[in-house]
């Protein structure tokens, strides 16, 4: 089938406020938008202005009145515990008004923001949903940060209640929430009024009096009196929710996603982009704590009538590299979403694929990778194992849905590895030089999209419009600055080669190495320090740190550096994987001061060494390679 895609393009092209009205048709609106567009709103503009409308109503109750009452709504599957249950449209619709109410009784209201800190669990879903009916503002809080990961977001959006899990479970260990939790609070200025906690049995929480309540039972005792709440009237360009994404320095963005324009995009994204019907099963291996989670485990699938799969476990070792297979047979899985790491993990323990074998894959028709690069070996060994099109797509926190994808709704493109493919309807993309000009087919420059972004995207950071505008207008006025370079070929295909900032990605989790920076350098020992991202064959990138320590200090390095690993662990939390820290003499600088952390990063990863021309000292650059080659971490020579 030849592809609609370029029509559909064109289609949006000429008209884009057109185009977004009519698939604002799918939505159900409870008054109807006054402009489909109006550009005095928000940082560049909002979507949808003067329509009123509810997320829930639109997830749950239009389904369970529309003929999908007895179908999956959500399937949860937890290899990691062995539990496995499926929640009907109504039923999930029951548990979320009991969710509601107990919010609603304790005096959580429209505009309110409750933290949500839960793992891999069908609460956490119907604590987003049981929100979103209130409209109240979530924000979900990965279970992998550490306390003061989570005290920062909770002085950023001051939540009025936290909604929690007593624990979380990784392989080998049980993490109990509860303690990060109340460390969360104690280090906050805020102080949350309320906090609710769902016991799970691997670990019971201690319940504070007065403060805390146990979320289960009160959940029981609202279904038990058949609790309804009716779903609470927001406007279109009311936010839904905030997700904290890294920045460039330990501060971390609350990036805003309104109501509206956010259901318009991603129902549009299900048929168009993903390719799937109403009433199939949609897999989003991830965390309801990314916004992978947020958009594709969550609000699209269910926007849409389809059945989502919220899955704790992990590709490998619960219990082995067949799982996502298993799942896949055992739920009739239509299409999976992952990050590439998944993949590079299961190709590691089973590269011959033989673990497929074993199940019937027959409902399975494409697999879409995002979060960070795709390799061309993984991508390849993907395409040979499953036999259907592998789809990498690119997208950000800020956008909420891909900014460039491969249409399988549409009908495919021609697949070409190392590209995401092209621009999606409402992004115009375009590839400019520092100074802001357009550059030629297939020259590297800065990744950039025309404004105005499309519906979804998010209209502004939480309470901090001006770093909205310092960190994504104001560098190429006229245009969003995405912070990845790339390379737009003759065919319009873009490939994404890396970030223009400090951030990195491992295992498909986005991190920054400026806030890793910030805690080395609260060591007592520590004068200076540079961390940055270096090649790492599962998960992409591994961040690595450089210590300079301070005059006199003559421990020995290794129990420093074991201290420095810790201090990451304990303040950005596990998920950082910062195990390598290096002690140095000097770090090697320009002549103006400015650490060259890239070209350090390139003697790590042994590419290509580009000297600076500004370099302070080159010997500088012998004594970090020999200090990588003690680590046995540059071995040619
Ligand atoms: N709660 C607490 N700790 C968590 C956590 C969570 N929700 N998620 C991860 N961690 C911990 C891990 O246990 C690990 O701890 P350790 O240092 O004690 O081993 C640490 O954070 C690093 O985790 P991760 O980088 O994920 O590595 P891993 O070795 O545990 O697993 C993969 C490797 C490839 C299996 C895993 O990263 C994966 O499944 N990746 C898929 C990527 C993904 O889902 N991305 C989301 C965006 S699409
Ligand atoms: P996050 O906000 O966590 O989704 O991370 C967004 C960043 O991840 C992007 O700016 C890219 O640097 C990277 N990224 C996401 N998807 C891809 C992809 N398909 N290819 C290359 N990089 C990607």
């Amino acid at each position: 089938m030849a592809s609609r895609y370029h029509e559909v393009y064109e289609a949006w092209q000429r008209d884009p406020e057109g185009f977004w009205a009519a698939a604002a048709a799918e939505i159900d609106w409870i008054k109807p938008f006054d402009k489909v567009f109006d550009p005095e709103l928000g940082g560049f503009g909002q979507w949808f202005a003067g329509a009123e409308c509810n997320t829930c109503y639109n997830c749950l109750d239009r389904h369970v009145e529309r003929g999908r009452p007895g179908q999956p709504a959500i399937i949860y599957d937890s290899p990691i515990t062995g539990a496995k249950a499926v929640y009907t449209y109504e039923e999930t619709l029951e548990r979320v008004n009991a969710m509601a109410a107990v919010l609603a009784d304790n005096g959580i209201v429209k505009g309110d923001r409750v933290i949500i800190y839960m793992p891999m669990i069908p609460e956490a879903v119907m604590a987003m949903l049981a929100c979103a009916r209130l409209g109240a503002v979530h924000s979900v809080v990965f279970g992998g940060f550490a306390a003061n990961e989570l005290s920062t977001r909770i002085d950023d959006a001051t939540p009025k209640a936290v909604i929690a899990a007593s624990c979380g479970i990784e392989p080998g260990r049980i993490i109990a929430y509860k303690p990060l939790l109340d460390e969360a609070i104690r280090l906050s200025d805020h102080k949350p009024e309320a906090c609710f906690v769902l016991q799970r049995e691997q670990a019971l929480a201690d319940l504070e009096a007065g403060r805390d309540h146990d979320l289960g039972a009160l959940m029981d005792a609202a279904m038990t009196a058949g609790r309804e709440v009716a779903c609470v009237p927001v406007k279109a360009t009311d936010p839904l929710y905030i997700l904290y994404t890294s920045g460039t320095t330990g501060q971390p963005k609350g990036v805003v996603r309104d109501n509206g324009g956010h259901m318009v995009a991603l129902k549009w994204s299900m048929s168009n982009h993903y390719g799937i019907e109403p009433g199939e099963v949609f897999w989003a291996a991830s965390d309801v704590g990314w916004v992978v989670g947020h958009s594709y485990i969550v609000y699209a699938p269910l926007l849409h009538g389809a059945t989502t799969v919220v899955f704790e476990g992990k590709p490998v070792g619960t219990p082995d590299a067949g799982v996502f297979w298993r799942v896949i047979a055992e739920h009739n899985v239509a299409a999976l979403f992952t990050a590439p790491t998944a993949f590079r993990a299961i190709k590691k323990e089973d590269p011959q694929g033989k673990l497929l074998a074993e199940y019937d894959l027959s409902s399975f028709r494409t697999l879409f990778l995002a979060g960070e690069r795709a390799d061309p070996d993984t991508l390849q060994w993907a395409e040979d194992q499953l036999g259907v099109p592998v789809v990498d797509h690119w997208w950000q926190t800020e956008t909420g849905w891909a900014i460039v994808g491969n249409p399988v709704g549409l009908g495919l493109l021609p697949i070409k590895h190392g590209s995401p493919t092209v621009p999606m309807p409402g992004y115009d993309v375009r590839i400019l030089d520092d100074a802001g000009h357009p550059l030629p087919a297939g020259t590297l420059g800065n990744v950039v999209v025309k404004l105005p972004l499309p519906p979804g995207c998010l209209p502004t950071l939480w309470h901090a419009p001006e770093r909205f505008h310092a960190s994504y207008l104001a560098e190429f006025p006229g245009y969003y600055k995405t912070a990845d370079a790339g390379i737009m070929d003759e065919d319009g295909y873009l490939f994404i080669m890396a970030r223009t900032d400090d951030i990195i990605n491992v295992a498909g989790h986005r991190l920054s190495t400026g806030a890793m920076e910030e805690v080395l350098a609260s060591h007592p020992d520590v004068a200076e320090c540079a961390v940055v991202g270096i090649t790492d064959t599962l998960k992409g990138q591994a961040p690595c740190g450089f210590v300079v320590l301070k005059a006199g200090v003559n421990r020995p390095h290794e129990e420093i550096e074991a201290e420095l690993v810790r201090l990451v662990r304990e303040r950005i939390g596990p998920v950082a994987a910062f195990k390598l820290a290096l002690t140095v003499e000097r770090l090697p600088k320009t002549r103006s001061g400015k650490i060259l952390r890239a070209t350090m990063r390139q003697i790590a990863d042994g590419t290509e060494v580009r000297m600076p021309a500004t370099i302070d000292d080159p010997a500088i650059l012998d004594e970090i390679e020999e200090a990588l080659r003690e680590r046995g971490i540059v071995t040619g020579g």
